[in-house]
């Protein structure tokens, strides 16, 4: 056996360590957003004892005292203290910043970020199935992950979605914007929950609106929430039962995050050709990725994140059938897509100049 280094086993040690710190400290953010910790964290005017916390949450003090110890130590929460002698509970007191209380309690800020570990129990539990995909090379499509599943990822995209389609995405789509206020037929395919769609359908009242989503979980609460929302220029379907329209027909197609998840994608891109008019345009959003994996792991600081979101969620999904394509999180680079996509029959490729962390935008049309 090699000779082992003291130092570097010390710190590969702390390394692992640190992933398994992770670990618990996400099931905490989850409980903590479950449970309005955070929230309750936010709404308070000044900082808290744990006693104030477990009060104004209805929880009980012991337990919401070791989720803060945590979470401070995590340096997810700020603490301040007054130390006494000898040292009691009372003298540690937790607050929000106002960085942390936008990104762990504000639902409609863009920053959002406590969405991501909505679903975090649904989808560690597929760790139970995941040994036998690693054996048959069969994955698990959303639906894997129940409605919370659904719910999770509406939390996850849409803070963003809310606060940037209309104002900052649509208009980089060359005369996108004209052509919605004239009326347009628009279909946003793997539409999730529909956020993304009802969001247009109330900003353009003359264009009509069909979001296409296989995972039942999320169609049915898509469906739910246009009933409340009462708009009449949009609706949902399941793909299978009733296809994309194959005569050129749509002028904007939209695929938000989920090209890269889809079991059969060229087939999906052929579809897509298939449906858009001769100068419709096709919204590819997808996450940046580059060709190789070194490039991924040196340039992106999220990959060891994004290739683990890959092996539990999307490229399990797109494997989730025995000819599944597999592309995965990181598996739709620029040159990937754009030769995809110029082998589907589209000719025209462009990227959107778009500020995102994780994503990209691209143009394409016929
Ligand atoms: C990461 S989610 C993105 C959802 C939504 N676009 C959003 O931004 O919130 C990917 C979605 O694509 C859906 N999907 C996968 N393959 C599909 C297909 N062939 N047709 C329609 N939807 C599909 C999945 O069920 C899942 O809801």
């Amino acid at each position: 056996m090699a000779e082992i280094d003291p130092g570097k086993l010390q710190l590969f040690q702390f390394i692992l360590f640190t992933k398994l710190e992770g670990a618990f400290t996400s099931a905490l953010v989850h409980l903590g957003d479950q449970l309005g910790l955070y929230r309750a964290m936010a709404s308070a005017k000044a900082p808290m004892t744990t006693a104030q916390l477990a009060q104004l949450t209805q929880l009980n003090e012991r337990w919401v005292r070791e989720w803060a110890y945590n979470q401070a130590a995590a340096k997810l929460i700020s603490t301040e203290s007054e130390p006494s002698d000898p040292p009691t509970v009372q003298d540690d007191r937790f607050f929000l910043s106002p960085e942390q209380a936008v990104v762990l309690a504000s639902e409609d800020h863009p920053a959002f970020g406590a969405g991501l570990f909505h679903s975090l129990p649904q989808t560690m539990q597929l760790l139970n199935d995941l040994p036998e995909s690693f054996r048959t090379g069969i994955g698990q499509n959303y639906d894997s992950r129940g409605a919370q599943g659904a719910v999770g990822m509406e939390r996850n995209f849409e803070p963003w979605t809310n606060a940037n389609l209309l104002s900052a995405v649509l208009p980089k789509l060359d005369g996108v914007v004209d052509v919605l206020d004239r009326g347009a037929k628009v279909a946003d395919i793997g539409c999730g929950t529909g956020g993304a769609l009802l969001l247009m359908g109330k900003a353009f009242l003359n264009s009509k609106f069909t979001g296409y989503e296989i995972s039942k979980y999320a169609l049915a609460r898509a469906v739910e929430r246009l009933e409340r929302s009462k708009l009449t220029n949009v609706s949902f379907a399941d793909p299978r039962e009733k296809p994309l329209p194959a005569n050129n027909s749509v002028d904007l197609i939209t695929t938000f995050d989920c090209i890269h998840d889809m079991t059969h994608p060229l087939q999906m891109m052929q579809a897509i050709r298939g449906a858009i008019t001769e100068n419709g345009t096709w919204l590819l959003v997808d996450i940046k990725a580059h060709d190789a994996f070194t490039m991924n792991a040196t340039k992106n600081p999220m990959a060891a994140l994004l290739y683990g979101v890959s092996v539990m969620v999307c490229m399990s999904s797109s494997m989730s059938v025995p000819d599944g394509a597999g592309l995965g999180t990181l598996g739709l680079s620029a040159s990937t897509a754009e030769k995809m996509a110029k082998s589907a029959g589209f000719t025209q490729f462009r990227k959107l100049d778009v500020d995102h962390a994780i994503n990209a935008f691209y143009e394409i049309r016929p």
